[in-house]
């Protein structure tokens, strides 16, 4: 049985007076059925923590870098992240391949250091709108999925995370037959390549996930959770999605 998770990305957005949201968060759901994390800015990471020490709730980074350490200014590294208090990280977010053109090699590289540095790496795939529109949904993600994973992935230790670029803060979402195809594809091209580790990672859906639609979407066949942006910034949105996910 794969345990379902909720994951939460703040992106770039969060001051510390927003960590009261998790408070509220962890007042409705102090103990959730499924997994549930928060990938606040790296400004934030240890500052959650420390505040939800001893709660059912992990707390995650938005990307690192894949050396432990050096001359490499502004970065954050993996064995920093865990230093800080973190157990997750996501990796190879669409926005981070996009605006700082990470490619599948260097998500493959960051998802080996966050495993070496003892993290769950969330890795992100995804495709474009034209790429959709053109038919190569799922030999874009096959790629994706190919190169950005190393060897050495478990089911404990990563999670895959479907993000279609296009479905990202836009209000739209695929149909629930078209996340199932891919939901559906990764799983049998994960369990091709790692076997019985494979079938047990978690696949999440992310882009555009909102309390109106989260259950028809945990509905679908091999989603085992969501990786939700915006909704995830306020406690009563993500709460109402962490409740869709316990009941499915
Ligand atoms: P939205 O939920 O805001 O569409 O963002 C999804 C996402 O990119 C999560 O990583």
């Amino acid at each position: 049985m794969r345990r379902k998770l909720a994951a939460g990305n703040w992106k770039m957005n969060g001051l510390s007076a927003s960590l009261v949201e998790v408070e509220k968060l962890l007042e409705y759901h102090p103990k959730p059925a499924c997994e549930v994390l928060i990938c606040p800015p790296a400004t934030l990471i240890a500052q959650l923590a420390w505040r939800i020490k001893n709660k059912e709730l992990a707390v995650g980074g938005q990307d690192c870098h894949w050396n432990a350490s050096g001359a490499h200014t502004g970065d954050i590294s993996a064995p920093m992240l865990v230093d800080a208090g973190a157990s997750h990280v996501i990796i190879g977010h669409s926005e981070r391949r996009a605006d700082h053109g990470e490619s599948d090699a260097l998500v493959q590289a960051k998802c080996t250091a966050a495993l070496a540095a003892g993290l769950t790496a969330v890795v992100c795939v995804g495709e474009t709108e034209h790429q959709r529109d053109t038919g190569i949904t799922l030999s874009v993600i096959g790629m994706q999925l190919a190169h950005s994973l190393p060897d050495d992935c478990t089911a404990a230790r990563v999670v895959i995370a479907y993000e279609p670029v296009w479905a990202i803060g836009t209000g739209r979402t695929p149909t629930l037959a078209e996340i199932g195809e891919v939901h559906d594809f990764i799983r049998k091209t994960i369990t091709t390549r790692f076997g019985a580790e494979g079938n047990g990672m978690r696949i999440l859906y992310g882009g555009s996930v909102k309390p109106s639609n989260a259950a028809e979407i945990f509905a679908v066949s091999n989603v085992d959770g969501a990786l939700v942006g915006g909704a995830s910034l306020k406690a009563s949105d993500f709460g109402a999605i962490i409740a869709a996910l316990e009941a499915a």
